[in-house]
């Protein structure tokens, strides 16, 4: 019935009419229409979408209200926003969750989100962003789900399910948009909004992964990037928009370009004019235009002059119709005028937040068992982080408000009601101001440990905010080296967007957690970590450099013809933290990995498992990352793959046996520079952690 009312509605529609649907503006906080100017009454009310940053679900019905009863057919808005970790219940960012290795509770956190959004007049979120990344330098490492592509599929499916449920038009649905088509993980040297250089092999074996996975799990809508793709722009991409995802995956949702990505393709260089700009991007596959207004102003005369098919056009309005069918908007155009205790930060979202912020941060060491400490001990909570409530929440945190947050060191005073706890600043998070360090160092020397608080601004992750170098600030780093000096145990509290170097300061301080921008709950999980009440399961979803000279560095680099040499000459060859490094306070021990078989045909399955232990005398949750790797192919291989991970509950004392079913075909085979995957008879190694199995694969 969907596409018969498409069609029937599509019949009746003028050519402007048309081209309205294909047309997207912003309504800001101040109730303004941002990008046209003007106020409420500019909206024509035939536009096809809105970006919606208003919170107020009465502000869009009477928004709709327009739309549905002031244009000639009635057709409804499409409210969109930038959801990308919450609403207004904001979680950790995507990178950490990434590192919860928990794709179920993502999945809660996104269907948390959706309702949120939902109830105050969102419809569609431009979320998830599944560019893989490798270079921490770019500023968007913090928006995705780290540097494998497995992961990113993984993390793909979970928030496409989460935010859309198991039917759209479920009132508490809202339509998920997987950004940015394809590659912008690849920026040259992390800087933003610059070219990529992916070769067609990489594409598919790399880039395309995560987007492949989200559109199989029916993600209703893609963004296309603002990058170029080895020189021609994704968002002017026929191969990327049309040959792949419209007709290879048969994608029957639509694209939105992002933000000014049409317009910038004149200054991309491959476009001398508006007109050119339009007509490229919509000949390419781009359906929707975010914001540029190019659509509105060349489609029509595109059309009349005959470079534009008409057909083009009609398939990217019967796109768009369809999604606002699918979320039933035409039967139900406005939401429900709850007020915001109804809506917001309820029991039950913050309890997902809590939990996902636990399961996110990372024990990146604990020499000595420096963790977990006694409730009673002499504590001084020091650093610029301390305090922070608005960094904690991270970029892109929607309608998440700093006063709602929970700074480290409130949630430490609440976790250690007994303990003398102290405080000094010591420095801001940059510049040249040691004057706080003498205060910093007093504090420090009356008490038995040192909690140091450190880390990233707010600002200095999301988009456009890349670093050159990824070490904290110099005056950060003097500080913890200068009290490091008094002999006393150093817990360094890392809150950033991205992976840090640490290289230069690690040695100085005894245990780190990273707790990356953890959200709303902010510092209570970690003060959680601290005391022993949670005991860490994290692990990291993106390396750690040792320092930033050292990028690129991620696992799975390919194999290289001299793997004991080409070293720098300064530094070790490894990283400081490698993907999947997470430490716990009990001791899980892996037992013999085994197969099923040893050697198997191309077409049989083989089930692999290990069993693990937990030694240690608390009860945890541990993760079995399974890797492949094949030595010998016809392309260099990476030196291992991540193709499946699972993350258990172990009692102390018990033995769980983890299971991977390996399909050859999916898990063993390579992808060339067709999308076509070839799998190799020969021999190949299953491991998880330090332990590792031959297999044949024969004919
Ligand atoms: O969704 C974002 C995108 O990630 C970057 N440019 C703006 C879009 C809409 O806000």
């Amino acid at each position: 019935p969907i596409e018969s009312r498409v069609r029937d509605l599509m019949g009746k529609m003028t050519l402007d009419e048309k081209i309205y649907q294909l047309m997207q503006v912003a309504f800001g906080k101040n109730m303004t229409v941002n990008n046209l100017g003007g106020e409420m009454d500019q909206i024509p009310p035939e536009i096809g979408s809105l970006i919606y940053v208003n919170q107020d679900p009465i502000v869009r019905n009477a928004l709709q209200k327009r739309a549905v009863e002031e244009s000639r057919l009635g057709i409804p808005i499409l409210f969109a926003n930038d959801i990308i970790h919450g609403f207004k219940t904001i979680y950790p960012i995507s990178l950490g969750q990434a590192c919860s290795w928990n794709p179920e509770i993502v999945k809660q956190a996104c269907t948390v989100a959706a309702k949120e959004s939902r109830s105050s007049g969102i419809d569609w979120t431009f979320s998830p962003m599944v560019d893989v990344a490798r270079d921490p330098r770019w500023g968007r490492v913090a928006e995705g789900y780290g540097e494998d592509p497995y992961t990113n599929a993984v993390f793909s499916i979970a928030s496409v399910q989460g935010y859309q449920g198991d039917d759209l038009a479920d009132e508490n649905s809202i339509a998920a948009c997987l950004k940015h088509y394809v590659g912008y993980g690849a920026s040259e040297g992390g800087r933003d909004y610059v070219y990529t250089e992916i070769s067609k092999q990489t594409l598919w074996d790399t880039y395309l992964p995560p987007f492949e996975a989200g559109v199989n799990a029916g993600a209703a809508t893609i963004m296309s990037g603002f990058h170029d793709i080895s020189g021609v722009p994704a968002s002017a991409n026929h191969y990327t928009l049309t040959a792949v995802l419209k007709e290879k995956w048969g994608f029957n949702g639509f694209v939105v370009s992002d933000w000014n990505s049409i317009k910038q393709l004149k200054s991309q260089g491959v476009a001398g004019s508006d007109s050119e700009a339009a007509l490229k991007s919509i000949t390419a596959g781009v359906d929707m235009d975010m914001a540029d207004g190019l659509y509105l102003g060349n489609l029509a005369e595109l059309i009349k002059d005959g470079s534009l098919p008409i057909e083009r056009l009609d398939d990217a309005v019967r796109r768009v119709l369809r999604l606002k069918f699918q979320l039933a908007l035409f039967d139900r155009p406005y939401v429900v005028e709850a007020s915001e205790e109804e809506r917001y930060l309820l029991a039950e979202y913050l309890s997902i937040a809590e939990r996902l912020a636990e399961e996110s941060s990372v024990l990146l060491k604990n020499e000595h068992k420096t963790l977990p400490i006694s409730k009673n001990v002499a504590l001084a909570i020091i650093g610029p982080m301390a305090k922070e409530q608005e960094s904690l929440l991270g970029s892109w945190s929607a309608h998440g408000e700093a006063e709602d947050v929970i700074s480290i060191y409130e949630a430490m005073k609440q976790e250690f009601p007994e303990s003398k706890i102290t405080y000094a600043k010591g420095c801001d998070f940059e510049g040249i101001d040691k004057t706080g360090f003498s205060e910093a160092l007093n504090v420090a020397r009356k008490v038995e440990v040192v909690i140091l608080c450190l880390g990233e601004k707010k600002s200095w992750s999301g988009e456009n905010a890349s670093r050159s170098t990824i070490s904290l600030p110099e005056i950060q780093e003097d500080l913890l080296l200068e009290l490091s000096k008094l002999d006393k145990p150093i817990v360094l509290l890392l809150s950033n967007g991205r992976p840090l170097a640490l290289g230069a300061i690690e040695p100085n301080c005894q245990a780190i957690v990273e707790m990356w921008q953890p959200g709303v709950v902010g510092g209570t999980p970690v003060a959680g970590i601290i005391s022993g009440r949670i005991n860490p399961s994290g692990k990291l979803a993106m390396t750690f450099p040792f320092s930033t000279g050292q990028i690129p560095i991620y696992y799975n680099m390919r194999q290289q013809g001299r793997p004991r040499s080409g070293k720098y000459q300064d530094i070790t060859n490894k990283p400081l933290y490698e993907f999947t490094h997470g430490l716990t306070y009990t001791s899980f021990k892996y037992g013999d990995l085994k197969a099923n078989k040893d050697t198997i045909q191309k077409s049989e399955k083989l089930v692999v498992e290990i069993p693990i232990a937990n030694m240690g005398d608390r009860d945890g949750a541990e993760t079995a990352h399974w890797f492949v790797t094949d030595p010998v192919s016809s392309i260099s291989r990476p030196v291992k793959e991540l193709k499946y991970f699972e993350k258990k509950n172990i009692k102390v004392g018990e033995v769980t046996v983890f299971r991977f079913e390996i399909d050859p075909m999916r898990d063993l085979s390579y992808v060339d520079e067709t999308g076509t995957r070839i799998l190799e008879s020969g021999e190949y190694y299953i491991s998880v952690k330090n332990k590792k199995l031959k297999i044949t694969v024969v004919d």
